[in-house]
């Protein structure tokens, strides 16, 4: 795979002078945030927007609809592409690469789904392209995974990557009803235009294979990694829940096995009190990190909303004014190992009257329990297995990994209250 260059300097003038597309949420809390900063010898010259017609917080002479009058613009040495359509993305962020010139971004779908492309656009144009902001908003994960972990010495990640849904379970977790919770979630500007990307973990799943590109240099295509949402959470998950004293959470988790390679998934997950990530409510997002030397670290921050955003943005572009590139190390080194589904996970499942999920797929069963409206099953599971099941699909089955979820057997059972060892995965023998 091309890979760009990889010297953290680069010709970068020191000036920047900024072609913004999009004047939304971010686009206008970035706008907002420039204005305030002269010390960031940054300017905007020219924003394009969608609909002319939109009263809008800025001098008039600043708008224009003609995507082109920014991407022809030889004053225009950065594009900071902060839009709500990812094919029209697409078209402006790989052109703005192809006459190389440098791009921020904060569309995760865009940056997932392209990503060999975006990285051999760079290599053959010289521009740089950062995207802080499409992982976990405001908390600082991409540089740091990039600059500070060492390829070998990372063994795992997990975490509540996307506001919108950490934000709807919080509230559902109070009482709300689904529909309801996912309607202020929107009024607050959290969730994604499109709510289904948010919901069905869609978002996580980009995000998720972002983080596996600076952790391990592992480049996957998010519709391959093992994903579900939070639609399919019964009321009998939550009375579940209720019942043990956990919360739900939204999870993306990647875990090394022992034969290198990693395993990643997106799945719904009880938190019991004794984690880190129980205190992660509403558009918060958290970051858990195993590694060999630093032992476990835990970041968190807002995920979502216009001034955390706009901080990672505004970040990216202080770092393109002296220079900054990913290098893109692990990659390079090309010791990620690659995805395997090859673990086993502890998990929750529950399912309506009239399906059956059958036990015969899991290792171990754990728990059962039927009533005339449905039951679950609780029990270990391979990933592998588990994508193969018949109800896997369902509708009417939810899946929902335990507090213990991806812990090797002799460290599961340690007492509540004290943060546990989650992240290590048993590989399967
Ligand atoms: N909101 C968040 O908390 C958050 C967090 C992290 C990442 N992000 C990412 O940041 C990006 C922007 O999100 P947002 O919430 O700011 O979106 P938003 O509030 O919906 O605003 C979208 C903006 O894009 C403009 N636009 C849409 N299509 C366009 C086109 N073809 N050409 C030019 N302008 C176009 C719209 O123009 P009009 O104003 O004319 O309609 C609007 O100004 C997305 O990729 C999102 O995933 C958002």
């Amino acid at each position: 795979m091309a890979l760009p260059d990889s010297n953290l300097k680069s010709s970068m003038p020191n000036h920047l002078t900024i072609g913004l597309f999009g004047f939304g949420v971010v686009g206008e809390g970035i706008y907002r945030v420039l204005e305030e900063l002269p010390s960031l010898n940054a300017r905007i010259k020219t924003i394009c927007i969608r609909d002319p017609h939109k009263p809008r917080a800025a001098p008039s002479a600043l708008f224009t609809t003609d995507a082109a009058q920014l991407l022809q613009d030889p004053d225009i040495n950065l594009v900071v592409e902060l839009i709500d359509d990812a094919a029209a993305a697409y078209r402006i962020v790989t052109e703005a690469l192809r006459s190389g010139r440098h791009v921020v971004s904060a569309n995760k779908k865009l940056i997932a789904e392209h990503l060999p492309e975006l990285l051999r656009l760079q290599q053959q144009h010289g521009g740089s392209f950062l995207y802080e902001a499409a992982v976990c908003g405001s908390i600082p994960i991409l540089r740091n995974l990039e600059e500070y972990y060492d390829n070998d010495l990372l063994h795992a990640l997990s975490g509540i990557v996307n506001g919108s849904t950490n934000y709807i379970l919080t509230q559902q977790a109070k009482g709300l009803d689904y529909a309801g919770a996912l309607k202020q979630a929107q009024e607050l500007g959290f969730a994604e235009s499109d709510p289904s990307l948010d919901v069905e973990g869609w978002d996580a799943a980009n995000k998720l294979a972002l983080l596996l590109a600076h952790a391990w240099g592992i480049v996957t295509p998010p519709e391959a990694l093992l994903r579900k949402g939070i639609t399919r959470l019964r009321p009998h998950d939550w009375a579940h829940a209720r019942e043990k004293g956990w919360r739900i959470a939204l999870t993306a988790t990647a875990t090394r096995l022992a034969d290198g390679k990693v395993g990643a998934l997106v799945l719904p997950r009880f938190v019991d009190e004794g984690h880190p990530l129980y205190g992660v409510r509403d558009e918060y997002n958290g970051l858990v990190l195993e590694s060999r030397l630093a032992d476990r670290q835990f970041l968190s921050g807002k995920g979502a909303g216009r001034y955390p955003t706009a901080s990672a943005v505004v970040s990216d572009i202080s770092a393109l004014s002296y220079g900054y590139r990913y290098a893109y190390k692990k990659l390079r080194a090309g010791t990620g190992g690659g995805l395997s589904d090859e673990f086993s996970l502890d998990v929750f499942v529950g399912y309506g009257e009239g399906t059956r999920t059958g036990a015969s797929a899991f290792d171990e069963v754990y728990s059962t329990f039927h009533s005339g409206s449905g039951g679950y099953i609780t029990g270990r599971i391979t990933a592998a297995r588990l994508r193969a099941t018949a109800w896997w699909q369902d509708p009417d089955v939810s899946v929902i990994a335990l507090p213990e979820g991806f812990t090797a057997p002799e460290r599961t059972r340690v007492s509540r209250g004290k943060v546990r060892d989650l992240l290590i995965a048993e590989p399967v023998a």
